[in-house]
């Protein structure tokens, strides 16, 4: 059977990473996190102390960046210079700058290029903000998946709560929020869904009826994967 490659859109919290390493798991095809790019790219600034008004410093530095996700048994491993950041890139400061720096179009131009190469062998399933829309344009399988705010929120609250207490689902609420909007409204490949991408609302769904769906929809498109 051919390989092909699916990508996955939608808001904060919406399950995307989680709904795609679970199709990739099935399919047996390799999943990018291209948000853990952002994270990193994100980190590494923050790690220089480059001021917000920087902005031809960060692309230099993002150009000279090497940023590799290595698929593991635990999920993937990003790897920034040869440093592993899997966890340092979820802190609360990297979230709460990652969304100023994925607006530089010259930043998202560098990790496009890169995600580009990387589905270039097929067997992808890639997810972000822009995948349909600009990253794979060409994408055999293409999803938008998204749920309320609030949902999204809680979703993210459970995971958190053992390690931020001092963050109230309001809060948090409100941080994916201004994020969406961030997200939405930049001027570079902002977060949209592609006109040709299918919409799963997954308020009400669990993963494993989102994953069967969206494993139905590659058979019904490309006939399955492997
Ligand atoms: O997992 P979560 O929803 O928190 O976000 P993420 O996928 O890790 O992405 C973090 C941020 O990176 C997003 O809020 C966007 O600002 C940016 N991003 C983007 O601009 N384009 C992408 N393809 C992926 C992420
Ligand atoms: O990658 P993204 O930010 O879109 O979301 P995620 O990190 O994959 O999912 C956020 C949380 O929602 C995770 O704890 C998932 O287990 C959970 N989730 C859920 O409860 N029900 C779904 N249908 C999808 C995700």
């Amino acid at each position: 059977m051919e390989k092909f490659n699916i990508a996955i859109d939608g808001p904060a919290g919406a399950g995307k990473s989680t709904i795609a390493r679970l199709v990739a798991g099935a399919l047996g095809f390799v999943y990018v996190d291209t948000g853990a790019m952002y994270r990193a790219v994100t980190w590494k600034i923050l790690q220089e102390n480059l001021p917000a008004e920087a902005t031809a410093d960060m692309i230099a530095l993002t150009s000279r960046t090497e940023i590799r996700l290595v698929p593991g048994e635990n999920g993937q491993t990003v790897y920034v210079d040869g440093l592993d950041v899997t966890g340092m890139i979820r802190s609360a400061e990297v979230t709460g700058n990652v969304s100023r720096i994925a607006s530089v179009a010259e930043i998202r131009s560098i990790l496009t290029a890169k995600q580009k190469e990387m589905a270039a062998g097929k067997g992808v399933v890639m997810d972000g903000r822009d995948i349909g829309s600009h990253v794979l344009p060409d994408a055999e399988v293409k999803i938008f998946l998204t749920a309320s705010v609030r949902i999204r929120a809680e979703r993210r609250f459970k995971e958190i709560c053992d390690t931020q207490t001092e963050m109230t689902l309001e809060q948090l609420e409100l941080d994916i929020a201004r994020r969406d909007r961030m997200d939405e409204q930049r001027e570079a490949s902002p977060l949209v869904k592609a006109a040709d991408a299918v919409l799963m609302d997954t308020t009400d769904m669990t993963i494993p009826e989102v994953v069967e769906r969206i494993l139905e929809l590659c058979q019904s498109r490309v006939g399955g994967g492997k």
